[in-house]
């Protein structure tokens, strides 16, 4: 018999368990689907010290307290946005946690690259924002939950942007969408399960590489994806130069005027 659908959740997010059991994908179950949660990040976390398994997946249609990093506020409008955590049990300690959230902005980079159409370029603002044409469409949190200093387990939070076509004022000149890049034909965005099925199944792959093995074997794509190359930057700690690539330990490497070059290892680079 076919299940009620539970009130206030996206029928687009029906096939979600189908797809992810499909695809063979690792993580992902089970699933939490919220109608309204404080922060998808703040339920992993919750589940996370009940002893939830790895892969457990939390996903909310809005957020009263949603985060972003550096203790920014994360909007996402009901329906429109992809606002999710997957907690994961992998065998990391704190110091693997840059490398790890920058994995994670590769595998956000991958499923909106693939939404959009080819005519439009997705690429990563070091550490793990996603940009198209230079705005925001997705936004990675990672955190750990801890024993002292052994890392009990992971929360990856990724929100993205879908099907908006009109952002508060506050973000507007910052923030795009899937919908506003859709491919060519498609009328409109692809439905909400199918970009969380992409972003997963590149999580599952990418975390467990770079937890275990570095980014070494990801840090093409990385560059390639590089949307600071060549450009002036500047970051919280005063430095101001050309940004000339990112390091294979996941650092971004900024050349000052007087061509010294300076290693950013934690915080964000702004775009002058
Ligand atoms: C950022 O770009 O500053 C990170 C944004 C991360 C937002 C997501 S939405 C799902 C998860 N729950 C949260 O409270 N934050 C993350």
């Amino acid at each position: 018999m076919k299940r009620d659908w539970p009130r206030g959740i996206g029928r687009d997010y029906e096939k979600l368990e189908e797809e992810i059991a499909a695809r063979g994908i690792a993580i992902g179950k089970p699933i939490e689907l919220l109608e309204e949660i404080d922060s998808t990040n703040d339920a992993a976390k919750r589940a996370a010290k009940r002893d939830a398994l790895h892969g457990a997946l939390f996903v909310a249609e809005s957020q009263s307290r949603g985060r972003g990093r550096q203790g920014r506020a994360w909007i996402g409008a009901r329906g429109e946005s992809i606002l999710a955590s997957v907690l994961l049990r992998v065998k990391c300690d704190a110091r693997d946690l840059p490398p790890i959230s920058l994995a994670v902005g590769l595998a956000a980079r991958d499923a909106v690259a693939r939404a959009i159409d080819s005519s439009a370029r997705a690429e990563i603002k070091w550490p793990n924002d996603v940009l198209v044409a230079g705005k925001k469409v997705a936004g990675v949190l990672v955190e750990a939950v801890l024993t002292g200093a052994r890392v009990d387990a992971v929360i990856v939070g990724v929100g993205i942007n879908v099907h908006q076509r009109d952002f508060p004022d506050e973000i507007a000149a910052r923030a795009t969408s899937i919908a506003l890049f859709a491919r060519d034909g498609s009328h409109g965005a692809p439905d909400r399960a199918r970009v969380l099925v992409d972003l997963l199944e590149g999580i599952d792959r990418d975390v467990a590489l770079v937890a275990s093995r570095g980014l070494g074997l990801v840090h093409a794509r990385f560059v390639a994806a590089d949307a600071l190359r060549g450009k002036r930057v500047t970051s919280e700690d005063g430095t101001r130069g050309e940004a000339i690539g990112i390091d294979l330990d996941g650092a971004l490497r900024v050349k000052r005027d007087d061509g010294t070059i300076v290693r950013l290892v934690s915080g964000e680079a702004h775009l002058v």
